[in-house]
């Protein structure tokens, strides 16, 4: 695709993402006028009150109007074929601009339909492979501190499990929070699938993201492990009848479907933590954060969610960022990222990453368990390395 037709996609989906937004307020507007006039109906409110609130929804209204003008598409339409008629019908150039001018016309129709559905159809879509860009990302918390994250950069393909790791502070949740869009950069800026994040579209954005947290306590509103799931589908507007089959199908993706009715209070931390990822797949996200999702579990239950991290990883249907302490984790990773004073250090694959011990003691990060054993037996003269994990290891040691 040339530039000049990305360009009129873009504007395209920007067109959809307003309509979307504004109608999102129309709605909010138009649901309060007429709590505002039921209200009124019991006396409950006066009529002044139910007079703003119908002040306001036609204001959105009228907002929504001048923004559902499609007329910059119409144009283009005009001027391809205006542009279409000086070209030579013989020449090489010919069937450039009639490619042109027929994706004019397209563009011009989908924005017909946009405003039609209220941008409803104009969900962000994925405009590339490309999960996350993150261009030259700064971030302080107050004016005149230093920056938690500090110039990162970094491209992350769709489908890659993905594991941050650092230091005590050195800034793996603020950058967490910044993809997840709860904080703004200060600098530069973030693509989630080829979408550019602003102040406008970051709702929409969301819808891409999925988050399960460190404690598995404070991750519950449902009385049961199906409310639980429900809950958020409730949010999302989901239609009910659509509800039981996907309710079940995540709690199979975590092998709780046999948990569906108990409390969720009553589970281990490991079954919690898998109930958490079941209530965030549910939402079908395309990028997972795991925000040390395991380090509050005992062993069993560490073992548990790894496992499932390591199925959701080998379907290649999600991008999950795993942020960690466990250093034996990032061996499941397909990239490591290493942050260390806000700055993202290095990037590259786990045997990349490990094959510099002395680099990662040096920003006081272990290395993990097995190649804690193979750097032993390197020092005894045997030499191993590389293994992925304590299986491997064994294999390896026995070949010797
Ligand atoms: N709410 C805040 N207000 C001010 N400074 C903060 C805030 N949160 C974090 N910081 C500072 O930002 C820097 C990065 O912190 P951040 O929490 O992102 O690190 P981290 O890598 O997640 O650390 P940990 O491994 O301890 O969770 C630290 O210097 C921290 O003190
Ligand atoms: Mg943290």
């Amino acid at each position: 695709m040339s530039s000049a037709n990305n360009n009129w996609t873009e504007k395209l989906n920007d067109f959809r993402l307003k309509l979307n937004e504004h109608n999102d307020k129309l709605v909010r507007a138009s649901q309060k006028m007429i709590i505002a006039r039921s209200k009124f109906s019991k006396r409950e409110v006066d009529l002044e009150f139910v007079k703003s609130a119908e002040a306001e929804y036609k204001l959105i209204k009228n907002e929504f109007k001048e923004i559902a003008n499609n007329d910059i598409f119409l144009k283009n339409v005009k001027e391809s074929k205006d542009k279409l008629k000086t070209v030579n019908k013989n020449s090489k150039e010919y069937w450039k601009v009639l490619e042109e001018y027929k994706l004019a016309v397209l563009i011009f129709k989908e924005s017909k339909v946009a405003i039609k559905d209220r941008g409803h159809g104009g969900q962000l879509v994925q405009l590339s492979d490309i999960a996350l860009k993150l261009d030259n990302i700064k971030f302080r918390y107050r004016e005149g501190h230093p920056f938690a994250v500090n110039g990162v950069s970094v491209e992350i393909k769709h489908g890659d499990y993905v594991a941050i790791i650092g230091h005590n502070g050195s800034g793996k949740s603020t950058l967490s929070k910044i993809i997840i869009g709860v904080l703004q950069p200060t600098v530069g800026s973030i693509e989630v699938y080829g979408n550019k994040v602003t102040r406008n579209n970051i709702n929409m954005i969301r819808k891409f993201l999925g988050i399960v947290f460190q404690n598995p306590d404070n991750q519950f509103i449902g009385s049961t492990v199906r409310d639980d799931i429900a809950f958020g589908l409730e949010n999302r507007r989901i239609a009910p009848s659509k509800m039981p089959d996907i309710i079940l199908d995540s709690a199979k993706k975590v092998r709780m479907e046999e948990f569906l009715d108990h409390e969720p209070l009553m589970l281990s931390g490991g079954q919690k933590q898998r109930v958490a990822i079941a209530s965030a797949l549910a939402l079908s996200p395309n990028i997972l954060i795991f925000d040390e999702a395991t380090s509050m579990l005992d062993p069993k239950g560490k073992t548990e969610v790894k496992e499932i991290m390591v199925q959701l990883k080998n379907t290649r249907e999600k991008t999950i960022f795993s942020i960690t302490h466990d250093m034996d984790e990032i061996l499941n990773a397909d990239k490591v990222m290493v942050m260390n004073k806000g700055q993202l250090v290095k990037f590259g694959s786990p045997k990349e990453i490990l094959s510099e011990k002395e680099f990662l003691r040096s920003i006081h990060l272990d290395i993990p368990f097995v190649a804690q054993i193979e750097e032993a037996l390197q020092n005894e003269g045997i030499k191993i390395s590389g293994s992925a994990n304590l299986e491997e290891l064994v294999k390896n040691i026995c070949q010797k």
